[in-house]
Order: structure tokens, then sequence, then C-alpha cells
């Protein structure tokens, strides 16, 4: 994170995984439904109901966060102590390992695999499984490579975690990018299941700071009251902000669509054109993780940004170092023009 606060900018950045920042002038926000406080307590209702109607569950069901990552870090204090065993995919996010050591969990790890396209895979979950797993934290889609995991794949996940009495965390942050393809949120498939996500990574709204959980009523109670010592209640402006931008999400994911769509396009052309990459394309997401076949991702990503002010994410900071991340979530040309400079940033390194 600090990484990414302080060193990933530059005038053509690809290390961002959401979609461009959409505009406070562009939703129907007038002055005269703003206010500075107001009735949120646990939970503003207007700001529940919205959820609620988007995640498809009672309001009684949802906890409103700071973004998703405060989802993540609710659901893994309300859940582990220190010491229990906490089972999470390995590429994963890094801030949720951080978020589970700060707690002092007992982290273990599955891997999602090159090879297989980053696929979820109960089996390989299955090995890592023990009696002592009480949570098992997936993504969907998967950050950092954008797979899918279908709705048989996350059920069978969540009757792993059911035979050890263990639950399953899906950070669903950027599962509205895969669109019509995208399963049933898992949210929806037994109180096993809880979810995170947030208008931040597929609807360009990240200050907003939007994020919820879907959870079994008993579970949210806990949540909410932990929640208490994190910051007491939102800011009622952005919850106000939020419940319009709720209203506004079919005009805002057609937007989406379309921009991914023609930036997919222009991303697959360079993969074409590339032959030291390897890549599972993923026909959905605002990611890729390609890996570089030849070379140092570190001394890449350090010509990229010095001779071509470019950057991308490398992959040291998901655990695979000769991997990187790409992110297509922003204006077109832009995209264009740092793919062009990635190009020639890794014919240089070919050559020295
Ligand atoms: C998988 C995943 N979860 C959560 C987050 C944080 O999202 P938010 O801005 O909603 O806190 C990110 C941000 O990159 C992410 O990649």
């Amino acid at each position: 994170m600090p990484w990414a606060k302080l060193h990933s900018h530059a005038p053509f950045n690809i290390a961002t995984s959401g979609v461009a920042h959409w505009k406070l002038r562009d939703l129907p926000v007038r002055l005269e439904d703003l206010e500075i406080s107001g009735p949120s307590f646990y939970g503003f209702p207007p700001l529940q109901q919205a959820l609620s109607k988007h995640c498809g569950v009672e309001p009684d069901r949802i906890v409103a966060a700071t973004g998703t990552s405060m989802a993540n870090y609710l659901v893994l204090s309300t859940l582990l102590k220190p010491g229990d065993e906490v089972l999470i995919e390995q590429p994963t996010y890094e801030l949720i390992l951080a978020a589970a050591k700060q707690i002092g969990a007992t982290i273990t790890r599955f891997p999602r695999t090159h090879e297989s396209g980053f696929a979820l895979d109960p089996a390989a979950l299955e090995r890592a499984v023990t009696p002592r797993t009480r949570l098992i934290v997936i993504g969907n889609l998967h950050n950092p490579s954008s797979a899918l995991a279908d709705e048989e794949t996350i059920r069978q996940v969540g009757e792993i975690a059911c035979r050890v009495n263990a639950r399953v965390l899906v950070d669903e942050v950027y599962l509205d990018a895969a669109f019509e393809k995208a399963p049933r949120s898992a949210a929806l498939l037994g109180d096993h299941f809880i979810v995170t996500s947030s208008l931040t990574k597929v609807y360009g709204l990240s200050g907003l700071r939007c994020g919820w959980i879907v959870a079994e009523p008993a579970l949210v109670q806990a949540m909410w009251r932990l929640n208490d010592l994190m910051g007491v209640i939102p800011a009622h402006l952005a919850e106000l902000v939020s419940v319009i931008a709720l209203g506004e999400l079919p005009r805002i994911l057609e937007a989406v669509r379309k921009r991914l769509d023609t930036n997919r396009a222009i991303l697959n052309r360079f993969f074409d054109s590339r032959a030291d990459l390897e890549v599972a394309r993923q026909p959905f997401g605002t990611i890729a993780f390609p890996k570089l076949l030849r070379g140092s991702v570190d001394h890449l990503a350090e010509v990229l940004r010095t001779k071509y002010e470019t950057t991308i994410v490398p992959g040291k900071y998901f655990e695979m170092p000769d991997h990187f991340r790409i992110g297509i979530g922003g204006d077109s040309e832009p995209l264009e023009e740092a793919l062009r400079r990635l190009g020639h940033a890794l014919d240089d390194i070919m050559e020295s």
C-alpha cells in the first residue's frame, strides 16, 4: 500500500486496479439533497435499503463499511482470534494477508497457479484445509488475475468449509466487472458465506468509501459493534451521495462495459505482439497478470518508470516476482500509449 500510494503515480499509470473515477458532476446530486449530519446509527436507513436492493438480501444482513478494506478487516477480526487458522488463496490482495497477520491469526495458504489460469481449484483448497481452519478467504474475481470462479466452484468451497465448521469470506469487489457472466453473489449461497464489496473498483467511486459486508444477522450485529471502535459513524455526506450513486449503477455499468471492451481489445492486441509474456487471458475484469518469460520484473518496472514514465505493479507485491499486473480501467488513449511504452521497455531489457 505505501508503494501504491507513494510510488505508483506516473503520467502513464497502468498500476491501478479500478476504473477511472466517476465525477460528482455526472451524478444527479443537488446541493439541497446533501446534509452534514443525519440519522446514521447502525446504518443510515436509506443506504441500508439501497444496499439491500443491490445485494438481494434483507437489510439486517448488511453492514455498511468504509470500503471493502474495512469490510474485510471487520470480517477477519470478528471471526478470528489470535492463533486461529485462516486459509488464504495465493496470490492474494496483500492487505488481506496483512490484516490477518495484524490480528495474530495463523495463516495457511492454497495455490492458484499460473498454469491453470489462476483458477480456483477446490482440490487444492481441500489439501490445505485442516480441522483447525476457521475461515477460508478467496476473491471473485481474483486479484491479481481477474479469474472468475463459477457458482458450482464456490459452492464446493463452501462444502469443504462446512466439513470443518469454517466459513468462507468471498471478496467480490471486482465481480460486477464480469457483467452478465458474473455468478450470483456467494452471499446468496448460504450462511457459511460472508461477502465483502464496495463501489470502488468497478464503478470508479472509491472516494465515497461505500463498502459493505453481507453476512448472517448474528454476525452482522457483532460487526456493527466492532465497527463502533473504528469510527463510530461514517461521513454522512458520503452516505447521501452513495444512496444517489447506487440508483445510478446500471448507467455507470454500461459506460464501464464500453470502456473495458475497448481496453481489453487494446490489451489483447498488445499481448498478441509479445512473445516474452505469457498470460491467461480473461474475458472480463479490470486487471491482467502476465508472466515475464525472460529478465527481471523489478528491472522492467524500473526502466519503465524512469525512462518511459509508466507504472505497472510488480508481482513481488503478490508474492509472484516473475509476474506483473496491468490495469485497464483508465482512458483508452493513455492505455494504448502506456502499452506502447511497456513494449519499448520490454525490448530494452532484452537487449541489456
Ligand atoms: C481484492 C481487493 N479487496 C479490497 C480492496 C480495497 O477496496 P476498497 O477501496 O473498497 O477499500 C482492493 C483494492 O485494491 C482489492 O483489490
